[in-house]
């Protein structure tokens, strides 16, 4: 099962969901009327072969019909073009919603240091670096991230990357070489799961949490072998913690790296917002800490802090750092602000504990099941794909924006819609939406 984020995993999981399975409608080439003597140029009223090619290629795109299908009952939920954001309120289709599916937490995406210090960035650096970390892409304000990362979150160095996907990627792909072995969480976010496709080494599953079946795992593997496992700190779908201690003991006895996915805790769990290892006050105990700037830090971008020696070994050897271009200016100045303001103004990691538990207890007394969250993500489950997307559909008229999360992501009966607070919502914004999801809930017989 695949993790992804919210709404483009949801996305993702639609289209996988919907994928038909493969047709063989086409002859093979070798069946192909082609005239006689003709070597380059088909024959008038015959298929031309590369076009047969791409028509095959193609067929595909012609036989997937479900998300048409969903815009044409009007149930399709994704992509849909805000024209204005206003932090917790956005306009969707000229009307103002509540945006209750945002990775916004701190609410920063409008906070006016971080706002002056992008568009000072985009004055005196320009609009883009046009080349990657390793060659002509590296600016002072990289650097200065870097040292301010690695600072905030107790290691010795830093790695930006241009997301988070691309720092998982770079992470696994860059350290886990042939005969190594990756365990994952059988939870943990796409782009782990992609990053270990990526590497040369062998990636073993274990079942969410089951750190009994981990154990086996790497005891089959012994410990002559390179191992890391990686999870997230906290479960993007879920929103359930990773047990770092349990973790942290068994990499330990097996001498295995243990790197976090703290794409979810980096503001939001932590005596400072510092993330999931500090939550459990583990900073040493974890090896390796990846996490992104499209949460908290209210921008794009992603980061790996480590040991200066692995630090600089993936700088050397992590291809979608230096085969890609780095992070704009103004992206890095405003999370370099950002990251001052998480660390000047904690009562807003207050307000957002306040309000997570004002929605997490509201959900709970109206009857709705929302599983095991410890933290602002809340997934309240529906049921069935179709009552799913009309639930989706009822709230965002009632003016409430949510994420479905459809199967593979969940079991095809536990279709979920994923909803996430930010310190910046009010209480009255977080009542009405639940006033909808109540009423909605119960014509709907979730409730
Ligand atoms: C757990 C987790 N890791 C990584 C990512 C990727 O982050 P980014 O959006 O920066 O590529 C996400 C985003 O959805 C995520 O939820």
């Amino acid at each position: 099962m695949l993790r992804t984020g919210v709404i483009d995993v949801s996305l993702t999981q639609a289209l996988r969901l919907v994928s038909p399975t493969r047709h063989h409608y086409f002859k093979p080439f070798s069946d192909i009327a082609m005239c006689e003597n003709s070597t380059s140029s088909p024959c008038r009223g015959t298929v031309d072969t590369q076009e047969l090619q791409q028509v095959a290629l193609f067929e595909k795109c012609r036989q997937f019909t479900k998300a048409r299908e969903m815009q044409g009952a009007g149930l399709y939920p994704y992509f849909k073009p805000i024209s204005e954001s206003e932090d917790t309120v956005v306009v969707i289709d000229g009307v103002k919603r509540i945006m209750l599916g945002s990775n916004n937490y701190l609410g920063l995406t409008h906070h006016p240091k971080v706002l002056e210090a992008a568009s000072r960035a985009l004055h005196r650096y320009g609009s883009g670096c046009t080349g990657s970390r390793f060659l002509n892409g590296t600016l002072d304000l990289h650097e200065q991230l870097e040292g301010a990362l690695a600072e905030f979150l107790g290691k010795e160095a830093c790695l930006l990357f241009s997301t988070g996907y691309s720092a998982n990627l770079g992470l696994i792909a860059g350290l886990v070489g042939r005969g190594d072995v990756v365990y994952l969480d059988k939870l943990d976010h796409a782009s782990i799961v992609d990053g270990a496709k990526l590497s040369y080494g062998e990636t073993e599953r274990f079942n969410h949490g089951d750190l009994g079946g981990l154990e086996r795992r790497l005891e089959r593997n012994g410990t002559s072998r390179g191992a890391m496992i990686v999870v997230d700190g906290v479960y993007s779908m879920e929103g359930n913690i990773a047990d770092v201690p349990g973790l942290a003991r068994i990499a330990r006895k097996h001498g295995a790296a243990l790197a976090l996915d703290d794409a979810h805790s980096i503001g939001v769990l932590g005596p400072n917002g510092d993330g999931t290892a500090a939550h459990f006050g583990l900073i040493e105990e974890v090896d390796i800490i990846a996490g992104t700037f499209s949460k908290s830090l209210a921008s794009i971008g992603g980061f790996v802090v480590a040991s200066e020696n692995v630090i600089h070994y993936l700088r050397h050897h992590s291809r979608p750092l230096i085969f890609t271009a780095s992070l704009p200016p103004s992206n890095t100045a405003g999370v370099l602000a950002a990251l001052a303001v998480l660390q000047q103004e904690p009562e807003r990691r207050d307000r957002l504990w306040a309000n997570t538990r004002r929605l997490q207890e509201g959900f709970r007394s109206l009857g709705f099941e929302i599983g095991p969250t410890d933290t602002p993500i809340v997934p309240v489950l529906v049921g069935p794909l179709e009552k799913t997307f009309l639930m989706w559909r009822r709230l965002f008229d009632a003016g409430v924006f949510t994420n479905p999360v459809a199967p593979p992501a969940v079991p095809p009966s536990q279709c979920r819609l994923r909803t996430s607070m930010m310190a910046t919502h009010t209480f009255e914004q977080i009542d009405f939406a639940l006033e909808k999801f109540a009423s909605i809930g119960r014509q709907l017989g979730v409730i």
